[in-house]
């Protein structure tokens, strides 16, 4: 069974999606934005992180009271560069989420994609990961880097993006169909240079003002 795709269509994200597709979007915008959606979509994915009751005083009365259980621990998966425009905001609701990178970069002709990169935590093992890539366009780099993460033998993996083109989706099912995608919004197509349309252009470059 292939795992879901959830589209979080929550009014705040969707709005702060189309200020960041706007082309005149400045450079710092669109990176208080990204992070913004980061930790919004953050909010999603751990909605059902498994809690475990804990007896706590508050200034009136003994209680018992849900926390998050310790021994759930997650790692977060950038995809750089443009990965670290939405680890930013999700550290900020996870801050003791570990951090592991995958550096790729695109061919320019056969989209294929090409590890430069590799730093993950020693006890990923022993983790929960969540591998954050703003656009899942082609999917040949979150492919790879699932490939890369599976190797290390995580409890678990979901992968979170800002934007999503179909062909990016089947391609990834196709590779991981027991990895859950989530995402703020599912575009019509690639282009030919495998942009997502409409998208929002380049994140990397929108993100560090490189263009
Ligand atoms: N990467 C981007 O930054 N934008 C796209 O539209 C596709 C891949």
């Amino acid at each position: 069974m292939t795992a879901q795709v959830t589209v979080v269509n929550h009014s705040l994200v969707q709005h702060k999606l189309t200020l960041m597709r706007q082309a005149d979007t400045s450079t710092a915008k669109f990176r208080q934005l990204l992070r913004e959606v980061g930790m919004l979509l953050a909010y999603e994915v751990t909605r059902d992180l498994p809690l475990k009751y804990e007896k706590i005083h508050t200034p009136l009365t003994p209680m018992v009271a849900p926390m998050l259980a310790p021994d759930k621990k997650m790692v977060i998966v950038s995809i750089l560069r443009a990965g670290q425009g939405l680890l930013d905001g999700i550290l900020e609701l996870i801050p003791s989420a570990r951090v592991g990178h995958i550096g790729l970069y695109r061919d320019p002709a056969t989209h294929v994609a090409i590890e430069y990169y590799c730093k993950l935590p020693q006890d990923i093992h022993q983790r929960d990961v969540l591998v954050v890539d703003p656009m899942l366009a082609t999917g040949n780099s979150s492919v790879a880097s699932i490939y890369r993460i599976k190797e290390a033998n995580p409890m678990s993996m979901k992968f979170l993006c800002l934007l999503a083109a179909p062909e990016g989706i089947k391609n990834f099912q196709e590779h991981h169909p027991d990895v859950a995608i989530y995402t703020a919004a599912i575009d019509d197509k690639l282009d030919q240079y495998g942009y997502i349309v409409p998208g929002l252009g380049d994140v990397g470059d929108r993100l560090y003002g490189t263009k």
